[in-house]
C-alpha cells in the first residue's frame, strides 16, 4: 500500500484495492455548522465548500474513479434568495478559481440537473470548466446541480415516451442524464439525517449507504477512509446468495 501524496494519509485498516468505483455524497448540516458558531448561515456553505475542496483532493489521492456531490436540490429554491445566492457564489467560486486543480489531477467536471433555471453566468462557467476537463480521466467529478431523483427519472421516461417503442432496464439506464456514470456503490450522508431526499433515486437501488452525525462543514479525509473501511466490511449480494 503506498501513500499516494502527502495531502492524504492513508489509514492502515483501508485497503486501496477495494475502493468504491463511485463514491455519493449528501453533504448535509452545513446550516446547522454555522448556525452552532452563532454566524449565518451561508458561512456554513462557505464552510461546506471549501471542505469539498478537501474531500475531491482526497478522494482523488485516493484513486477514486467516480464522486457525485449533491449541490443543490430542486427543493432548495424554497429556501431564502440570500441563502440560494450564497451556495451559487461558492459554486461560482469553485469553478473560477479551482479548474485548473481540476485539470493538473486529470478531473473531468460533469453534473446531473437542470442548468436552465442558474443564473447564466455560472451556467457558462460549468460549460467552460466541463469543456477545459472534457479529456480528463483519472476521475469524473458529478455535482447534481437544481437536481431531483424524481425529474431525472420523469426526463428519462419523456426521452422514452419521444422515442416511441417500449425499452428495457438496459434502455432506461441509457436515458438518465449522465449514462456513462456507473450507479453509486457507496453513498454517505453526513448530519445525522437518514433519508436520501431525492438523490439518485433510479441509481441507488444497490447502493451501499453511510449515515454520520458530523456535520459536512466537519468531514474530515479521516472520517471519509473511516466511511471508505465500513463499506469494505459491506457483503454486497445484489439480491442474489452469497
Ligand atoms: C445542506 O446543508 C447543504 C446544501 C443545501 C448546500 C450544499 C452546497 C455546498 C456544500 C457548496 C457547493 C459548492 C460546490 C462547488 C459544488 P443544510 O444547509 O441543509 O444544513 P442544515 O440541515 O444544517 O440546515
Amino acid at each position: 500500500m503506498s501513500v499516494k501524496s502527502n495531502e492524504t494519509k492513508i489509514l492502515r485498516k483501508l485497503d486501496l484495492t477495494r475502493l468504491p468505483n463511485h463514491i455519493a455524497i449528501i453533504m448535509d448540516g452545513n446550516g446547522r455548522w454555522a448556525t452552532r458558531r452563532g454566524l449565518p448561515r451561508s458561512y456554513g456553505h462557505k464552510a461546506g465548500c471549501e471542505n469539498l475542496k478537501k474531500i475531491i483532493i482526497n478522494l482523488s489521492d485516493l484513486g477514486i474513479k467516480n464522486a457525485s456531490f449533491f449541490a443543490f436540490s430542486t427543493e432548495n429554491w424554497k429556501r431564502p434568495q440570500d441563502e440560494i445566492d450564497s451556495i451559487f457564489n461558492s459554486v461560482r467560486e469553485y469553478l473560477h478559481e479551482d479548474s485548473h486543480v481540476l485539470i493538473e489531477r486529470g478531473i473531468k467536471l460533469t453534473y446531473i440537473g437542470d442548468l436552465k433555471r442558474l443564473p447564466t453566468d455560472l451556467v457558462d462557467a460549468f460549460k467552460r470548466v466541463m469543456e477545459e476537463t472534457k479529456d480528463c480521466n483519472k476521475m469524473t467529478l458529478n455535482l447534481a446541480i437544481n437536481y431531483s431523483g424524481r425529474e431525472e427519472i420523469v426526463r428519462a421516461a419523456n426521452k422514452a415516451i419521444t422515442n416511441g417503442k417500449q425499452i428495457t432496464v438496459e434502455d432506461f439506464d441509457k436515458l438518465l442524464d449522465l449514462p456513462e456514470m456507473p450507479a453509486p456503490d457507496f453513498v454517505i450522508r453526513t448530519s445525522g439525517e437518514q433519508r436520501l431526499s431525492n438523490f439518485m433515486l433510479y441509481q441507488m437501488a444497490y447502493s451501499e449507504l453511510f449515515f454520520t452525525k458530523v456535520l459536512w462543514p466537519s468531514f474530515t479525509n479521516k472520517d471519509l477512509q473511516k466511511a471508505l473501511i465500513n463499506f469494505q466490511h459491506r457483503e454486497r449480494r445484489f439480491g442474489g446468495l452469497k
